[in-house]
């Protein structure tokens, strides 16, 4: 990308053309050199959620990178939409190179646009109806492993759920089957890995300590299962309605392109490492949040009586699953993201604040939907915030769990399908309560993902009004 010229505004971001740049105000309690690398490492959420009353933009001191945090909403959909191409990836992604490899979320300009394009149809909405039955299956087969007053790790349960449902929505051939198996076995210890690796220079990364080498064998054993069910559903050519048929079938309609194999098999990382955590994060939030509201979780399952009568949830239940959709949605605001990171390869004025060239520029979509002035009582769980006629009056840009822009999570409808899908079909058959004595449920910041610390939950089965 060609650097800005020092004069060029951000016409949406900034003020008229009146010159009247101002530095940012730096976030008060840095420490002498380590800046406030400490306060983002070990209280992330508390440290980013103060900075709004700092100012819509604040400079942070992170080690030698000049850093930027972006707090108000109208900014953050300039980095987002308007302004995005004056943003890139920056180096920080090379540390996820070597998993990520060259998929989409690594990459820049032309080239992510190309990557976006050839993903597209896999995310069409008669595709994600196919996927959809692997998603009520998932649940069905996990929850029927489930004995009535057992207690289990909620929190894992729902990441292994939704790892089991993406690998399955990617690959459902009988080669496919292995993969499944060795993402299961290999994916959560690279995932576990990655937020140490964002942090420590390269030098130390190439040691062979136990870390180092436990994380490098897990990327080696998922990149060859993988490889191996792109060979050999290149090989066999036809349409089998999973993810990878798509990739591997999808023409570039401006040159006629397709993707290689390396590529295909790059992208189907992107979208493992990018749509696993997420949402099992979300789905144990759901059920986290259900046990502590029964009038919530009363009007769901009223719901689920009424639509599915004890059955699982299939797609053309949606339209009718209204109220299990503000249940996710609200889980979405309440448990966002909590960071996204952009590199600013020439000068911005982000309002009346100018970027240096080279800054890294961040900001929170978790602490945005914490904001008061945006979603009055941030802290309570209120699905009816999402009420269309609410929901309607929320200014633009106050809700991004899945960004915005050219980088807008391409997964978002099949997150949602999934939740809603997954939420309903457990909910008509259990219901979850922490175990007695069982540890205080936290918020831990850990990759992107605000993450539950250990949920250990009793099942119970219910018993429907009306008797089953
Ligand atoms: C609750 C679930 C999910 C949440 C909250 C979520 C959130 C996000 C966010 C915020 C981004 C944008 C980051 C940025 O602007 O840099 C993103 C990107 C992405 N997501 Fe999701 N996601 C979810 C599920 C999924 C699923 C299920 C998939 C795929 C099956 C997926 C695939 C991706 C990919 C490939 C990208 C990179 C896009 C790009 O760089 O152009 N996500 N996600």
């Amino acid at each position: 990308m060609t650097p800005l010229p020092a004069t060029a505004t951000a016409p949406t971001a900034a003020a008229s053309d009146a010159p009247a740049h101002r530095r940012a105000p730096t976030a008060p309690g840095a420490l002498p050199l380590l800046g406030h690398g400490p306060a983002l490492l070990r209280r992330p959420l508390e440290f980013l959620g103060s900075l709004p009353a700092a100012g819509p933009v604040v400079r942070v001191r992170l080690g030698a990178l000049p850093a930027y945090v972006v707090n108000d909403a109208d900014l953050v959909r300039a980095v987002l939409v308007g302004e995005a191409g004056r943003f890139d990836q920056g180096v920080l992604i090379e540390k996820v190179r070597p998993l990520l490899g060259s998929g989409v979320g690594t990459a820049d300009g032309a080239e992510h646009r190309r990557l976006r394009r050839l993903m597209q149809p896999a995310f069409h909405r008669d595709r994600i109806a196919r996927y959809a039955a692997t998603m009520t299956a998932v649940a069905a087969e996990r929850t029927a492993l489930w004995r009535p007053g057992e207690t289990l790790r909620a929190d894992e349960e729902m990441n292994a759920l939704a790892l089991t449902t993406v690998a399955r929505a990617l690959f459902s051939s009988d080669p496919g089957a292995d993969a499944v198996t060795e993402v299961r076995r290999s994916l959560p210890l690279v995932l576990d890995e990655i937020p140490r690796r964002s942090m420590l220079p390269d030098a130390l990364l190439r040691l062979p300590t136990p870390a180092n080498r436990r994380f490098d064998r897990a990327v080696r054993r998922l990149r060859a299962a993988t490889r191996h069910v792109v060979a050999a559903a290149r090989a066999d050519g036809s349409d089998r309605g999973d993810l990878l048929s798509v990739l591997l079938l999808t023409a570039d309609e401006a040159t006629g392109e397709r993707l290689t194999d390396d590529q295909v098999h790059d992208q189907l990382v992107n979208m493992l490492v990018a749509g696993t955590e997420t949402t099992g994060a979300t789905l144990a939030w759901i059920f986290h949040e259900l046990a502590r509201h029964p009038v919530v979780e009363q009007r769901l399952h009223e719901e689920t009586d009424r639509v599915l009568a004890g059955r699982a949830a299939v797609f053309e239940d949606i339209p009718r699953l209204s109220y299990t959709l503000r249940v996710v949605r609200e889980a979405l605001r309440r448990y966002a993201p909590w960071i996204i990171l952009r590199h600013s390869p020439g000068e911005v004025i982000l309002g009346d604040v100018l970027v240096p060239a080279g800054a890294a520029v961040l900001f929170s979509p978790y602490v945005l939907h914490h904001q008061p002035r945006l979603h009055p009582d941030p802290l309570a769980f209120d699905p009816d915030r999402w009420l269309p006629e609410r929901a309607a009056r929320l200014p633009k840009g106050a809700s991004i769990p899945f960004g915005a822009g050219g980088r807008q999570c391409p997964g978002n409808v099949f997150a949602l399908t999934q939740a809603v899908l997954q939420v309903a079909t457990i909910a008509a058959r259990w219901r979850l309560r922490p175990a007695d004595g069982g540890p205080r449920v936290r918020e831990l910041a850990r990759g992107a993902v605000v993450h539950p610390t250990a949920m250990p939950m009793r099942c119970l089965p219910r018993e429907r009004a009306g008797g089953r």
